[in-house]
C-alpha cells in the first residue's frame, strides 16, 4: 500500500523562499543608485560603489547595469565577494578620450580577485581612436602607458560570455592569473592597423578556454604569454588581426613554462599569420610544449603555419645567440587553405635547442602567385609528416 503525507505548508514556503534565494539573491541597480547612463554624467563612482553592495552580500547576488550608455573613468571591481555574483551589463561603457583621465592607470575596466563571477552582455568601447595616432609603438616597439580595455586579475571559476570590447587604446582584454575561467560569445572590434591592440592576451594561468567568438582587430587575435597551461580556443574567427600566437618568449628572465595549448575548428581571414609561437633569439631558457593546432581554416593568410625563435622586432635583440626556450610535442593538423604569402609553412627552431617532436598532418595550403607557387621552410627541426602535405614539408631552408 502507497502512502503519502502531505508536506506541511510552511516547509513548502520555506523550500520555495531557498530555491528563489538560490536563484537569484539581491538584485542591485546601477540606476537605482545613482547612475545616469546618459552618456555624459561620469558614473564611475555610482558603479562601483553599487558593485561593492552587490560583492558584500553574504548570500548570491547581481549586479545589474540596465540598458544606456555609461560614461565612466577607470573602474576596479575588487573582490574576494563574500558569495558567488553575477554582473549583467545591458547598457555600454564609454571610456574617456582625454588620457589624463587615465594617467598611471593600466586598464580600464579591472576585474579583481573574484570568484565564481558570471559576467554578461555589454560593450565595452574603449574610444582609442585618440590614442592609436598618440602612441609611437611601430617605430620604438614600447607602447605609452595606455590602457588595456578589461583586465582579469586573479579571477577564478568564473564565466564571461557576450560581452564586446570595441576600438580599445591597447589590448582588448587582458587574463593574468586566473584559474577555470572561460570566455564564450565575445566580439572584438578595432580596425586592422590600429596598434598594439591584441585580443584577448593571457599570462600566468590556467584552465582559459575561449569558445564562440569573433575577433577582428590590429594585433594578434588571441596572445598567450609565459605560464599559460591548459588553454583551449575553439570555433573562433579571427581577422583582421595577426593570428593565434604563442609568445613571445625568452624576452625576460623568471619566465614560466608554456603547457597545454589546444587551438582548433577556428577560421583566419586576411590575418599576417595563422598560427604562430615566437621567441626571443639569446634568450634564457624555457619551456614551451604540448601546443595543438587542429582543424583551421586559411583564408589569405600571410603564413598561416609559423614558428620563429628568431623573433626579433625593432632590432632589439643579439640575433646570433640562439633562442633557449625549448619547443617540443608540437602538432598541426587538418589545416586547410590558402596562403598570401609564397612561405605557406614556416617551422624555423632555435640552432641551440632544436624542437622536438613537431607533427605536420593533413596540410593543405595553396598559393599561386607571380613568384610561383607555395613554398614550406624549416631549419633545426625534423617534423613528422601523416597524411597529405601541400605545399611538400621542408622543401627550404630560410
Ligand atoms: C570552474 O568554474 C565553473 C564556473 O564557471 C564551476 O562550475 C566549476 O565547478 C569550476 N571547476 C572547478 C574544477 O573548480
Amino acid at each position: 500500500m502507497i502512502t503519502s503525507k502531505p508536506i506541511p505548508g510552511i516547509l513548502c514556503v520555506l523550500i520555495w523562499m531557498s530555491i528563489i534565494t538560490r536563484s537569484q539573491g539581491a538584485v542591485i541597480d546601477a540606476k537605482q543608485n545613482g547612475a545616469k547612463g546618459d552618456g555624459v554624467t561620469d558614473d564611475s563612482q555610482a558603479i562601483t560603489s553599487a558593485w561593492q553592495s552587490a560583492c558584500s552580500s553574504p548570500t548570491p547576488s547581481k549586479l545589474l547595469i540596465p540598458a544606456g550608455q555609461y560614461a565612466v573613468g577607470p573602474m576596479t571591481f575588487l573582490g574576494p565577494c563574500k558569495a558567488p555574483i553575477t554582473v549583467q551589463f545591458d547598457g555600454n561603457l564609454k571610456a574617456p578620450t582625454d588620457l589624463n583621465k587615465l594617467k598611471s592607470q593600466d586598464g580600464w575596466i579591472v576585474f579583481q580577485q573574484v570568484d565564481a563571477m558570471t559576467l554578461s552582455g555589454g560593450v565595452f568601447d574603449g574610444q582609442g581612436k585618440v590614442a592609436w595616432s598618440q602612441n609611437n609603438c611601430a617605430q620604438t616597439g614600447k607602447c605609452s602607458n595606455l590602457p588595456i580595455n578589461i583586465r582579469f586579475n586573479k579571477v577564478t571559476n568564473s564565466m564571461v560570455q557576450g560581452i564586446s570590447s570595441v576600438d580599445s587604446k591597447l589590448f582588448h582584454m587582458n587574463i593574468l592569473q586566473c584559474q577555470n575561467l572561460t570566455l564564450s560569445h565575445i566580439t572584438i572590434n578595432a580596425p586592422g592597423d590600429s596598434l598594439n591592440t591584441d585580443g584577448i592576451h593571457i599570462g600566468r594561468s590556467s584552465g582559459i578556454t575561449i569558445s564562440d567568438s569573433d575577433i577582428k582587430t590590429g594585433d594578434d587575435c588571441v596572445s598567450m604569454g609565459d605560464g599559460s597551461q591548459q588553454v583551449t580556443i575553439e570555433r573562433v574567427t579571427c581577422g583582421p588581426g595577426h593570428g593565434i600566437s604563442v609568445g613571445s618568449l625568452g624576452k625576460y628572465h623568471d619566465e614560466q613554462p608554456v603547457m597545454g595549448v589546444f587551438v582548433r575548428d577556428c577560421t583566419f581571414t586576411n590575418t599576417m599569420n595563422g598560427v604562430r609561437v615566437k621567441t626571443w633569439p639569446a634568450s634564457p631558457n624555457g619551456v614551451c610544449q604540448d601546443l595543438h593546432f587542429e582543424n583551421l581554416k586559411m583564408d589569405n593568410v600571410g603564413t598561416p603555419i609559423l614558428i620563429d625563435q628568431q623573433y626579433c622586432p625593432y632590432g632589439q635583440c643579439q640575433a646570433q645567440a640562439p633562442s633557449k626556450v625549448k619547443i617540443s610535442e608540437v602538432s598541426f593538423k587538418g589545416i586547410h587553405g590558402t596562403s598570401s604569402t609564397k612561405v605557406a609553412i614556416k617551422i624555423a627552431c632555435s640552432k641551440g635547442i632544436p624542437c622536438q617532436n613537431v607533427e605536420l598532418n593533413d596540410i593543405n595550403l595553396q598559393y599561386h602567385g607571380p613568384d610561383g607557387n607555395g613554398v614550406s621552410q624549416c631549419v633545426n627541426v625534423l617534423p613528422t609528416m601523416n597524411g597529405q602535405i601541400f605545399p611538400p614539408a621542408c622543401t627550404e631552408t630560410p
